[in-house]
């Protein structure tokens, strides 16, 4: 479907898509809770303002905007695997969902909110990333209280169970990342995907280094200050979560990532990743959930 189509069967005042000079479609919703910005390549969030705050979301100046690739910032689908593919090392890093070009199914408003439900169908899907047989819906919406909600929900079609990991990859946009402490992961097992080792800490998470860590067996509701922000991350149907900065040797070495821009920005991912990831029996459902609220 072209924009003009879209905006004929879809759009509203609250909600409008238009294409971008990249060549993608963009869809802005914008109410009086606030508004948000996502593509249908990957389906992928890139600004997320509610009202009187500025934006809660981060995306690098360097990033790509290209058919295939993944957007630097923002909130990445990864999906349906997270990191690399077990078996097959060609297949791209945190899987295919946010290198693809979604559907759009249906818009919708009510007193609470805005939101779009996207669609990624496994025949959509190009074969060289060897799609599973899953079909699956992403919605977000901006509703009242300054919440962004995302809900991704996964059905297996296929004949036989699927494993599932996955992400929403979220980039929060900080002041200066030595003022970032993260609440609601104390004494939570992780994983140091640096040196993979197990440990905990006490007291709330400060980045001095590059982090690299896979929380586990936590259902946490989880909160980010940086000084000037307020920002908490609740979660449903994830038993994980990430928190990532590359910090300066790994920011010079992404090709789309600015050398400084580590000190701007701080991963934290609701996930399903490591032992959390789900296994969908054949007619298995499964919804991985997150809402973003800014204070
Ligand atoms: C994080 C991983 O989730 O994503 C990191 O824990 C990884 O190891 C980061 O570097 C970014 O991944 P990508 O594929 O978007 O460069």
């Amino acid at each position: 479907m072209n924009v003009r189509e879209l905006n004929r069967r879809f759009g509203s005042k609250r909600v409008k898509f238009s294409r971008g000079k990249e060549g993608f479609i963009w869809i802005d919703i914008q109410n009086e809770f606030g508004s948000a910005r996502l593509t249908l390549h990957g389906a992928h969030v890139t600004s997320f303002i509610p009202n009187g705050s500025d934006d809660v979301l981060w995306v690098s100046e360097k990033s790509m905007f290209a058919p295939e690739k993944a957007i630097r910032g923002g909130i990445p689908v990864c999906w349906p695997w997270f990191g690399k593919h077990k078996t097959i090392p060609e297949l791209p890093t945190h899987g295919y969902a946010r290198l693809c070009e979604w559907e759009v199914a249906s818009v919708s408003s009510c007193p609470e909110g805005d939101g779009v439900e996207l669609h990624l169908a496994p025949e959509k899907v190009p074969a060289k990333w060897q799609p599973v047989p899953v079909e699956l819906t992403f919605q977000a919406a901006v509703e009242k209280d300054g919440v962004l909600r995302l809900v991704l929900s996964m059905l297996n079609c296929g004949e036989q169970p699927v494993a599932i990991s996955s992400a929403m990859h979220t980039y929060f946009a900080v002041d200066a990342i030595e003022n970032v402490a993260v609440d609601g992961l104390e004494d939570v097992r992780f994983v140091d995907t640096l040196n993979n080792t197990e440990s905990s800490e006490s007291g709330p998470i400060r980045i001095t280094r590059e982090t690299d860590r896979v929380y586990l067996d936590c259902e946490n509701d989880i909160s980010l200050r940086d000084g000037s922000h307020y920002t908490e991350i609740l979660r449903d149907g994830s038993r994980s979560a990430v928190v990532w900065n590359p910090w300066i040797d790994k920011a010079k070495r992404m090709p789309d990532f600015g050398d400084e821009e580590y000190r701007r920005m701080i991963c934290i991912e609701s996930t399903n990743a490591l032992e959390d990831t789900r296994i969908l029996e054949p007619d298995g459902f499964h919804v991985l959930a997150t809402a973003i609220i800014r204070h």
